[in-house]
């Protein structure tokens, strides 16, 4: 396959959607052809350490405050290894970005669409894909009880319902959205064919 790289692709969608699975498959599947890094965020920087840490207290943090520490997270992770690898031409399949910023912090006072605007202001690259993993906030959840014992503290229902109505008013040319309560391997093929449609030399 003939991609055309740079190519950068982004996986979102509430928490237990299953991006951090697919992510790593779209990655696995491409790794071994193309120039190909996998990122995630939070980054696992100072300002991705701080933010996790706020996320498992018991009263989270304000959402002012989060805004900001996550665009500081991002602004690092631009600088280090998004635009590096753009300037190298590589594949980047990214675990979360700008969208999850907008689907999250967002409420009455601040929308989505203009924290996607504040991102843009940062000079922070639009990817060219969003692969949105639409699921039911209450599968989604079932999936991240399962897989850890501690909750962070947006995993709850109402929370995470929300957050899915946010992702839904960002929806636009450059989303694909999959259906979360198919199978990985369904979804992972979903998306292969999606780049060779889309994103090829023909
Ligand atoms: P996220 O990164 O969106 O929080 P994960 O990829 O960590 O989600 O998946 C959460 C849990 O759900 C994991 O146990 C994973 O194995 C499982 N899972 C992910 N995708 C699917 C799927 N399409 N069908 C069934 N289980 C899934
Ligand atoms: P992550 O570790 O990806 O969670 P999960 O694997 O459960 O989906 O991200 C941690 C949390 O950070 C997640 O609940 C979403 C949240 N988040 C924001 O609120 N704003 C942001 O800008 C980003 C990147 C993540």
């Amino acid at each position: 396959m003939n991609i055309r790289l740079p190519l950068f692709i982004v996986f979102e969608g509430i928490d237990g959607s299953g991006k951090s699975t697919l992510a790593q498959k779209v990655f696995n599947h491409f790794s071994d052809y193309v120039p190909c890094v996998l990122l995630s965020e939070p980054t696992g920087g100072k300002w991705g350490r701080k933010i996790r840490k706020l996320l498992q207290s018991t009263d989270g943090a304000d959402a002012a405050s989060l805004l900001e520490l996550f665009i500081r997270d991002r602004s690092d992770d631009v600088q280090k290894n998004i635009s590096p690898a753009l300037a190298e031409g590589k594949l980047i399949v990214m675990d979360r970005y700008m969208h999850s910023n907008a689907a999250y912090q967002g409420s009455n006072r601040i929308s989505p669409r203009e924290i996607i605007s504040m991102n843009l202001a940062e000079g922070f690259p639009l990817p060219d894909r969003v692969y949105f993993i639409d699921i039911d906030e209450k599968a989604a959840l079932l999936r991240v009880t399962n897989r850890k014992n501690g909750l962070e503290c947006f995993e709850k229902t109402e929370i995470l319902r929300s957050i899915r109505e946010n992702y839904h008013s960002l929806i636009d040319d450059t989303f694909l959205v999959l259906d979360g309560s198919k199978s990985t391997d369904i979804l992972e093929k979903e998306i292969v064919r999606d780049i060779e449609k889309n994103f090829t030399f023909k």
